[in-house]
């Protein structure tokens, strides 16, 4: 019954050389450190489950920003679970990104034909950053608070579009209410756009380049 409307959905989409294509591609023989990037995407699709599941609480203004946060934490039934996981898998994606950045540097696998996919995987380690700068002023406590008085002053100081950068991201000279809502803005919209797209096409090219070999000694 299912292998039949496989087939009959086959005949129409196609979906099995997709499938083909992507999970029964010829790899060359590689290890454990080959899975970084995986393991990176495992991260992502949860911090994109429970930072959904966190939206339907928490409320992005400086008046009900933090109670909303312990509202999830403290009385909604597995409000703690979700928020541990989005909390803890940020620090995972930000490592995990970092580790699989440094298998492709030490194996480099950023050369020919792969510098599309490096560049691709650049821009996706400074949306993993922004998304770790965003989310952190998200809770309205003191932390965070000042976290991004600093995080914005340290951008105050690039040469020349310093100060503009600071406005841009403060949204005037000072950290307010306009910050919260397009720091969550960012954090909910924007970042996860750019995330989904830039993945898709970082995934697409892993697949249609196929992944590098090992390097062997001397090459
Ligand atoms: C959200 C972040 C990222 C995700 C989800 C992701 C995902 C993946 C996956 C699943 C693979 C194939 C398996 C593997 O080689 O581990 C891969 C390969 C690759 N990634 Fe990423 N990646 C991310 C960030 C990065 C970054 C920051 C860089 C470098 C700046 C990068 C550069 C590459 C390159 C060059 C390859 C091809 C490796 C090869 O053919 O051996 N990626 N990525």
């Amino acid at each position: 019954m299912v292998s039949r409307l496989g087939s009959w959905l086959d005949e129409r989409l196609g979906w099995r050389q997709v499938w083909d294509a992507i999970f029964l591609r010829k790899i060359p023989k590689v290890n454990w450190l080959y899975t970084l990037g995986s393991a990176t995407l495992f991260t992502a699709i949860n911090q994109a489950v429970t930072g959904i599941l966190l939206t339907i609480y928490y409320v992005p203004s400086p008046d009900h920003a933090y109670d909303s946060v312990q509202y999830i934490t403290t009385e909604v039934p597995a409000g703690w679970l979700i928020r541990g996981l989005h909390h803890w898998g940020a620090s995972a994606m930000v490592i995990l990104t970092i580790l699989h950045m440094l298998r492709v540097i030490f194996h480099g696998a950023y050369k020919y034909p792969r510098e599309v996919t490096w560049f691709t995987g650049v821009l996706l380690g400074i949306v993993v950053i922004a998304f770790g700068f965003t989310g952190y002023l998200l809770p309205w406590d003191q932390k965070a608070y000042w976290a991004t008085i600093i995080g914005t002053r340290i951008a105050e100081v690039t040469p020349v579009v310093g100060n503009w950068f600071l406005r841009i991201m403060r949204g005037g000279e000072e950290l307010t209410a306009v910050t919260l809502t397009r720091f969550f803005g960012a954090h909910v919209w924007f970042l996860p756009a750019a995330l989904l797209a830039l993945t898709l096409i970082h995934l697409y090219l892993v697949v249609r380049i196929g992944i590098s070999a090992v390097p062997r000694r001397g090459e």
